[in-house]
């Protein structure tokens, strides 16, 4: 089968990642504590998913539960612990990225730099790779619902932005809706609420998502809920740190599946506080890993 190349070649840092592959240089993934000549290079050549959560015990958890579902008994684990938590098994990557889109960022470029290293420069290979970030969120529905974005918006309403070499440039924030398509059909026979809509990225947990129960006061309640009316008035249904960044980074290089998946703790329309027992958040969190894993067992059978 004939597969179409999506890649924006003239986005990929080719000139400096093609040397590294042609053993001119080395490159220190430094936040991972690994560098282009390790032989976890050539341990991950069969990579098909990268699976990203915000905590490390998440990332550690979703590659337990992949290895007991493919029934494999060792996990690859990255050796730095500090920053990230990195686990390979089952063709499939799972790391933790942190909180908010500066650390979400460091992930990303240096896992996009590994998919580069590891299938050794092919467009066509590292286009193949499935991304997934599966996380929590606030909403504008109700809590214990699953939001698949269509979309990431910044907490002014528009795309993710960076000021590079001094001047904006703006990015396309749309996640693709194929993938959508097919992780609903994926998961057809849960009985949870799943839904679409765009999400927001704020750059803070507090002011940029428009919490009145932060420690600074710069605005009320009143106008707290028009800029949440506002939000659900374009379409977005939850609010959390990293959609925006995820999707134009990945957009940039042209990767044709990713997808950001996320449970929603607390109805924002009602109240700031994430009030949940420990065995509600559990239930959500493990209800949007599922909603992963029943895609992705479609995807790496
Ligand atoms: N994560 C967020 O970023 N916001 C919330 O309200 C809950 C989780």
């Amino acid at each position: 089968m004939l597969f179409k190349n999506h890649m924006n070649i003239n986005n990929i840092n080719k000139k400096y990642l093609d040397e590294v592959l042609e053993q001119k240089k080395t490159d220190f993934l430094y936040h991972f504590g690994i560098s282009s000549t390790d032989s976890i290079i050539k341990d991950l050549k069969d990579l098909k998913a990268i699976v990203l959560t915000g905590s490390g015990l998440r990332s550690k958890r979703m590659a337990k539960t992949w290895a007991k579902q493919n029934n494999i008994k060792e996990i690859l684990s990255f050796p730095k612990k500090e920053r990230f938590l990195t686990y390979y098994v089952g063709n499939t990557l799972f790391s933790s990225h942190g909180m908010g889109m500066p650390s979400m960022s460091i992930a990303l470029e240096e896992l996009m730099k590994l998919c580069y290293f590891v299938k050794k420069g092919n467009t066509q290979e590292i286009d193949k790779i499935f991304w997934a970030r599966v996380g929590t969120s606030g909403g504008l529905v109700e809590a214990g619902s699953i939001v698949i974005s269509t979309e990431g918006l910044c907490a002014n309403f528009k795309p993710y932005n960076l000021f590079i070499l001094g001047k904006n440039y703006t990015f396309n924030s749309f996640f693709p809706s194929k993938t959508i398509k097919e992780i609903f059909k994926a998961n057809k026979d849960l009985c949870f609420n799943i839904i679409e809509g765009k999400t927001i990225g704020a750059n803070t947990f507090y002011l940029e998502q428009s919490r009145t129960d932060g420690a600074l006061n710069l605005f009320g309640a009143e106008e707290k809920q028009k800029w949440l009316k506002k939000a659900e008035k374009l379409g977005v249904k939850n609010i959390e740190m990293e959609a925006p960044m995820m999707a134009g980074l990945l957009n940039h290089w042209g990767f044709s599946n990713f997808t950001d998946i996320c449970c929603v703790l607390v109805n924002r329309l009602n109240t700031d506080q994430v009030n949940l027992s420990k065995k509600q958040l559990e239930r959500f969190s493990i209800d949007a890993e599922l909603v992963l894993f029943n895609y992705l067992k479609k995807l790496i059978p």
